[in-house]
């Protein structure tokens, strides 16, 4: 388990040039409805399955996906939730994600960018932290936190997964955005459950339930 600082934990990771502008992603998604190749490649597929598999609890009653892009984790998490709110900046993303969840009845879709809330979040029990985090500039990291820290109920469990290298046009890599989650939530009286080293991506579960 980490026992790093918050502070020392801002400069891990810091490898190559950092970014000054995230992606577009309203016109990557116009451009090209699935940019991750999230519904067809073998590693989003294996890592989805070990996503689930690392839940916890068989059921939630609100899962919050903040960044949902084209839907695949959306979809699966409403087999284990009473009602998943799926949220993404991207229009498009959102849009995506609707068409994905068609025939799902507990999919709540809306367009909300970080670190904004939609309106009518309520208390997630589950929240998920997919391969968007270090596409967020420092303060943009930072209230996110404060605002999981917020808005999570008082039983929740925060579940984040990113590609463990640097993205080019990200500000920090995957391994330096699961440990700066894990020990901001931490210093807030979060505890670290679940640590999966994989070859590609590294996967965190943090709770702030008293566990007997
Ligand atoms: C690499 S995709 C990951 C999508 C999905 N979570 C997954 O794991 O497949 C990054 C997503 O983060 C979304 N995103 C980036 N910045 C955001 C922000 N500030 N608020 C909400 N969504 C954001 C993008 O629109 C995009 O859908």
């Amino acid at each position: 388990m980490l026992e790093h600082h918050t502070e020392q934990l801002l400069l891990v990771d810091r490898v190559g040039p950092a970014v000054s502008q995230p992606p577009d992603f309203e016109t990557l998604y116009r451009a090209n409805h699935d940019p991750w190749r999230v519904g067809t490649s073998p590693y989003e597929q294996r890592k989805l399955e070990i996503v689930l598999a690392c839940l916890s609890r068989p059921c939630y009653r609100l899962a919050w996906d903040p960044a949902c892009g084209t839907g695949h984790l959306a979809v699966r998490l409403a087999e284990r939730c009473d009602r998943v709110l799926a949220s993404d900046g991207s229009e498009t993303a959102v849009a995506l994600t609707a068409t994905e969840c068609r025939g799902v009845g507990n999919v709540t879709c809306r367009v909300s960018r970080l670190p904004a809330v939609p309106a009518d979040l309520g208390a997630p029990d589950l929240i998920l932290l997919s391969e968007f985090f270090y596409y967020l500039a420092d303060v943009a990291r930072a209230k996110t936190i404060a605002l999981i820290d917020r808005v999570a109920g008082a039983d929740c469990e925060v579940l984040a997964v990113h590609w463990r290298h640097v993205p080019a046009d990200a500000w920090l890599g995957g391994s330096g955005a699961q440990q700066e989650i894990v020990t901001r939530l931490a210093s807030l009286g979060w505890t670290h459950r679940v640590h999966h080293d994989d070859d590609e991506f590294v996967l965190d579960v943090v709770d702030r339930r008293t566990r007997s």
